[in-house]
């Protein structure tokens, strides 16, 4: 596979005059994807029914005619104003029960059956427009579904539609009732009609209800997006495109993106580690102008997962953004290493979000490829040194990855709707684990809870996953590697009740849990073979016992290659048992020099340095803020 690069234009937010000369720019930096159009239906239909079609026109021709390849989102992010007077009811409602008014974006509520005929029809008419103009070469569908907390709404529309999904889901109020446990509380139904979303109680909802209201959204997404998936596919041949977040897990990912051709996410390394990761404040420090050296590589594991394969970063940071706490500048080198880090990892396509910075309005402190006076800011010129580098590197083949980890995002809202601990967090416990392998220089895939299959692999990794699939279950009892799964593995029955007979309910595994706490910060259980764990500890009964922790209790039990853990290991315990299982099954781990990260290709291995000083590694110097390829 030969990578990209690209970039988001808004041929709209600029006089036509210079469009041509920003396109001819873009070519000649070596940019081959430009994406248009996703915020510009007040634009294309000022008003309802009445297209202008013109610009838009001969802004695809403008940039085709440069040689640049067209991704053309669908607007349906930011409906224009008349589309709320024509359907008032359409904006989500937050759990406190306020109005998400006009104004900014992602105003509607996903259930909203008016609105998303809308959107059929404004799909449609791009489609019929541009679907079968070769020079639109991908679609992107809506833009980052969640972002701005848009998946939970409690509106009318949603309540409406939650009655419905549980009529269909439960069949009957009393199946509903039993599968839910209303008993407790008299809680009660005997009609769909009574039902409400879980907000606004007086103390905590039902957590089978919460957990059901989870669910229906992430399948209210995944309905938004499939009708307009359908309208695209009736039109075109091009590939469909999702662009989805970092950190993001309010939505089924796996389900969506079933329905779409090419996975991608926005990659902004710096505010995600000053706006979205639990870090100390020198951690934070120490990368503040890098991110996060795991942040980055997780997502695109996880999002070529995702994709099947197929992925993109279809936004990168170019330079400080708006968004976070604070904005610092990257360090010079870190836009070419964060694009060459998902190239490392197989993406097919690297785009800079944006083109030029905005002066006005809401992003105008967001940087982009060019200052607001069109001078080159500083990741331009990164950029055409990383496509002169892409093209002297060629063909870049997918090294083989020794690692999967489970992620499941139905495992997020459970422990989300029932944390027990104040701390418990589904990705963070993912996150901490993935680290761990990517300190010891692994390459790891990222695998749905219903991987039937793990023959591929030699370590499998399945922190925190709350049910056990049918799939997945049938996967580890073939699989001949080491498998470290826990904690509160397969503790919870879909509908959010304790599994009876009691967990962890694992093949081949004769133990119960017979106990769980949780614990505050600095109220560790530190472990007989070093590191502790934190947040999390279970009380085990039966089983071998593989582990201790110091007061000898059972920290981890062993059934041939399966390994329950009893915890949530801090860092130093994931590294610690995280390598013991690659020495039993023969993998080769490294020690590698604090901020240094390893990507195998084939044929390369590729170091990044996240740190900001030089490190030596295996006898070659990688500058810090810089990437090698061996
Ligand atoms: C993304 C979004 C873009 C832009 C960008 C700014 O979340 O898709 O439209 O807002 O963030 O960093």
């Amino acid at each position: 596979m030969k990578p990209a690069l690209g970039v988001c234009y808004y041929p709209e937010h600029w006089p036509e005059e210079i469009w041509t000369e920003d396109a001819a720019r873009m070519a000649g930096a070596g940019l081959t994807w430009v994406r248009i159009g996703e915020f510009a239906w007040s634009r294309i239909e000022p008003s309802e029914g009445r297209f202008d079609w013109g610009w838009l026109d001969r802004a695809i021709g403008m940039l085709a005619d440069a040689g640049l390849r067209i991704v053309l989102g669908t607007p349906t992010a930011t409906p224009p104003r008349w589309v709320l007077d024509k359907h008032p009811d359409m904006l989500a409602v937050d759990a406190q029960g306020r109005l998400r008014k006009f104004g900014s974006r992602r105003h509607y509520c996903f259930s909203h059956v008016g609105y998303r005929k809308e959107c059929v029809r404004i799909a449609a008419a791009l489609a019929d427009r541009y679907g079968r103009d070769a020079r639109v070469q991908a679609w992107q569908i809506d833009n980052e579904y969640g972002c701005h907390d848009t998946v939970l709404s409690y509106s009318d529309a949603a309540r409406d539609a939650f009655r419905i999904w549980c009529a269909q889901r439960y069949q009957s109020p009393s199946a509903l009732n039993a599968a839910w446990g209303n008993i407790f509380w008299s809680m009660e139904i005997d009609d769909f009609d009574q039902l409400d979303l879980p907000n606004l109680t007086v103390t905590e909802a039902n957590p089978a209800h919460a957990m059901a209201f989870r669910r229906f959204s992430s399948a209210q997404v995944v309905a938004f997006n499939k009708v307009q998936v359908d309208v695209l596919r009736a039109r075109t041949d091009a590939p469909l495109i999702h662009n989805y977040m970092g950190r993001e897990v309010e939505f089924d990912h796996w389900d969506v993106a079933a329905d779409l051709d090419i996975a991608s996410w926005d990659s902004y390394p710096i505010g995600f580690l000053s706006d979205r990761l639990i870090e100390t404040p020198e951690f934070k420090a120490r990368y503040l102008r890098q991110g996060h050296p795991d942040m980055q590589a997780f997502h695109h594991d996880l999002y070529r997962g995702v994709g099947r394969g197929r992925w993109w970063v279809m936004e990168q940071q170019p330079g400080p953004v708006n968004w976070a706490p604070w904005n610092p500048a990257p360090l010079d080198g870190m836009p070419r290493l964060w694009a060459h880090e998902a190239v490392a990892h197989g993406a097919e396509a690297v785009c800079w979000f944006r083109w030029r910075q905005a002066p006005f309005a809401q992003e105008q402190m967001h940087a982009g490829l060019l200052r607001p006076d069109g001078v080159a800011a500083p990741a331009l010129a990164e950029s055409v040194t990383v496509a002169a580098e892409l093209a002297a590197l060629g063909e870049i083949g997918l090294g083989a990855a020794p690692v999967a980890l489970v992620f499941d995002y139905a495992s997020a809202w459970g422990w989300n709707v029932q944390p027990q601990g104040a701390d418990f967090d589904y990705f963070a416990v993912c996150f901490e684990a993935y680290g761990a392998a990517r300190r010891a220089g692994l390459n790891i895939d990222i695998v749905s809870p219903d991987c039937a299959d793990l023959s591929g692999y030699a370590l499998v990794l399945a922190p925190g996953l709350m049910t056990l699939s049918a799939a997945l279950r049938g996967a580890l009892e073939r699989f001949e590697g080491v498998a470290l799964l826990g904690p509160r593995f397969n503790s919870k029955t879909p509908e959010m009740a304790i599994q009876l007979p009691l967990p962890p309910r694992v093949p081949g595994l004769d133990a119960v849990v017979s106990r769980v706490e949780s614990l505050p910060p600095g109220c560790d259980v530190p472990l007989a073979g070093g590191g502790s764990f934190y947040r999390w500890f279970e009380h085990l009964e039966g089983g071998e016992v593989a582990e201790l922790t110091t007061d000898g209790r059972p920290a981890i039990l062993r059934a041939g290659g399966l390994r329950y853990l009893a915890g949530w290991p801090d860092p130093e315990g994931w590294d610690r048992i995280l390598r013991a299982a690659c020495s039993d099954m023969g993998i080769d781990v490294l020690n590698l020099p604090e901020g240094l990260r390893l990507r195998r290709t084939d044929p390369h291995i590729v170091a990044m340095n996240y740190g900001s000083e030089a490190v030596i590694w295996n006898g070659v110097a990688v500058p810090g803020a810089g990437v090698v390829w061996l």
